[in-house]
């Protein structure tokens, strides 16, 4: 920009000039533009830099990102050394523990946000500061609709605690210490203790929960700087790692570098491969439909079987393993697993350093060449055979439903069971420990109506507790199905968004207590075992109202909100093109 009157169509729109407020006269809202922006002290030397949004998810409310401003500090000074100008703007931020009914109902309203300040505000391209379940994928949903160049910066993992010489950390030790509590195995004291040692620092949970899964994922994608994921929050390392996202976005800016070209197919199918092998929480299923809904594609659950049986979990990491993802950071990060996973990734894949992965693979070898560890195994000598997640169908679930086979119990995986069952959550809290409950360690525990409609917003009560009294009797694990997700912290032969849900008349509404029910994970099975023809017969006897809501955000939720399968993101906000399968049939 420069002193002399503006004329925004003599170049191509960009910087400031981009984006103009509806005046009905351009040169008229460029000059007012100006006048604000100067009033914010900016001079025109800086008005002709390449503007970079700086979407910032800073809040009190979400300890995972509390090293946001010293993130931003750093991510501002990587711009400015590579020349743009940066410019920081607040969205919606979520935490997993702030948030009623839960996280996931705000998702899609994060991602709307992001959208649409990105649409909305003058940039060139966008930082995305995430880490927190939800964050991220609402990010990418949100840059993928946008459309503008886009680099996603991960807020990092918190550190692990120590009780009595015990390493714990969130949050799959949150669960493990509850447990032993509800087991009277500790008592109130004991827990006051370890609460105080299970989150020891800002970040996110330092297992291979829901966001470091999505952290590696972003980086699979290739939508993060290389070696993104894994740095913790607190350390120097995060803070280059934002300089270097900086200097990065710049460039991409420059070069108009944007998600059309890195989210790509092949972008989609390495990130699967991540997650398979990472033993990835659950919930990145979810997410992913939802990011590759927006890029037009979707994500075909029984292509993601597949890719699974010959995907070996590599990644020694809680809750499939041992490790906690600081461990995983010195084992080298994603260089290390994405070196061992070359075989089976497409090294095409464009990033946002304009390098293809397989180079950038090679280029941290080179640079950082691996070195004897014992969190990322080599594929021939994997902890898991196959991947993390399978995916069941039968009766049960026409549309699909996912269990975490690397985090569940072998004595489990083949297993028919006298069905138990819940109507929903209330009636879960209600009985769910009455002693007098009808129950045996070989039943298999049924919860409906906590899927994207029923609860709504599909929130992490699928790991929901052994009762109480086979819990004190010792039992550490059943076969439990809902509708609804898990925390990807959360362990257990654990069945999952079963599809379609309850709440919209899926077979799991007619479920009866008393039904028998299989589950195969070597046959991928999930049957309800009664007659199609008694199947209907309850189904025309039980019609499913479904739920509705008088006014606002949650109206537009319930009359939107899609299944599980297609990602729980709004019918309105994915294309109406038909959308490619992913993985690509061939
Ligand atoms: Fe934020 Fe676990 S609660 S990452």
């Amino acid at each position: 920009m420069n002193d002399q009157p503006d004329d925004p169509t003599a170049d191509a729109p960009s910087g400031m000039r981009q984006g103009l407020t509806s005046y009905g006269d351009s040169g008229f809202s460029l000059f007012l533009r100006k006048a604000f922006i100067k009033g914010a002290g900016l001079s025109e030397t800086a008005l002709e830099r390449p503007v970079i949004g700086i979407a910032s998810t800073g809040s009190a409310y979400n300890p995972c990102h509390g090293n946001a401003p010293q993130l931003i500090e750093a991510l501002k000074r990587g711009v400015m050394l590579a020349g743009g100008l940066p410019m920081e703007f607040p969205t919606i931020s979520l935490h997993e523990s702030f948030a009623t009914p839960t996280s996931m109902v705000l998702r899609n309203l994060m991602a709307m946000d992001t959208e649409e300040m990105i649409r909305a505000q003058p940039m060139d391209a966008v930082v995305l500061v995430g880490g927190c379940d939800k964050t991220v994928p609402a990010q990418l949903m949100g840059a993928a609709s946008a459309g503008k160049p886009a680099i996603q910066l991960i807020t990092g993992s918190m550190l692990t605690g120590s009780h009595r010489g015990e390493r714990v950390g969130a949050c799959t030790d949150c669960r493990r210490w509850w447990a032993r509590f509800r087991a009277q195995e500790v008592g109130a004291g004991e827990l006051a203790v370890v609460n105080e040692q299970l989150v020891p620092s800002v970040g996110t949970c330092s297992v291979m929960g829901t966001a470091s899964t999505m952290a590696c994922i972003a980086e699979a994608l290739g939508m993060t700087v290389p070696g993104g994921a894994s740095p913790p929050a607190v350390t120097a390392e995060r803070l280059r790692v934002a300089e270097r996202t900086g200097a990065l976005v710049v460039q991409m800016a420059r070069q108009r570098l944007g998600p059309e070209r890195i989210l790509t197919v092949q972008a989609f199918e390495n990130a699967m491969r991540v997650l398979l092998a990472i033993g990835g929480s659950t919930n990145a299923v979810v997410h992913l439909a939802a990011i590759a809904g927006r890029a037009g594609f979707e994500l075909d659950l029984k292509g993601l079987d597949r890719m699974g049986r010959e995907t070996p979990v590599l990644l020694d990491l809680k809750p499939s393993g041992a490790h906690y993802m600081e461990d995983f950071h010195a084992a080298g990060g994603m260089a290390t697993l994405l070196r061992e996973l070359k075989p089976l990734l497409h090294l095409d894949a464009l990033t946002v350093t304009g390098r293809s992965l397989g180079e950038e693979i090679d280029a941290a070898e080179a640079t950082r060449p691996g070195f004897a560890q014992d969190v990322v195994r080599p594929l021939a000598r994997p902890i898991y055979p196959e991947g993390g997640i399978a995916v069941l169908q039968g009766n049960l679930a026409p549309g699909g439903a996912i269990l975490k086979q690397s985090a569940a119990s072998a004595a489990l995986m083949e297993h028919e069971g006298r069905a138990v069952v819940f109507e929903d959550a209330a009636d879960l809290a209600a009985r769910i420990d009455d002693p007098a409950l009808d129950v045996s360690a070989d039943d298999i525990l049924v919860l409906k109506r906590i899927g994207p409609k029923g609860a709504p917003g599909m929130p992490e009560a699928g790991a929901f507790p052994i009762p109480l009294k086979l819990a004190r009797a010792g039992v550490k694990d059943m076969v439990r199905i809902s509708d609804g997700r898990m925390s990807g912290t959360a362990f257990g032969t654990i069945v999952l968004h079963v599809t379609p849900e309850a709440a919209v008349g899926g077979p799991l509404a007619h479920v009866r207590h008393g039904d028998r029910i299989r589950l195969s994970v070597a046959r991928r099975e999930l049957s309800l075992l009664i007659p199609a023809e008694e199947l209907a017969a309850r189904a025309a006897a039980q019609p499913v109202q479904e739920p509705s809501a008088e006014r606002g955000y949650r109206r537009l939720y319930l009359q939107s909100v899609l299944q599980a399968d297609r990602g729980v993101d709004f019918d309105f906000l994915v294309p109406a093109a038909p959308m490619r399968r992913i993985p690509d049939p061939g």
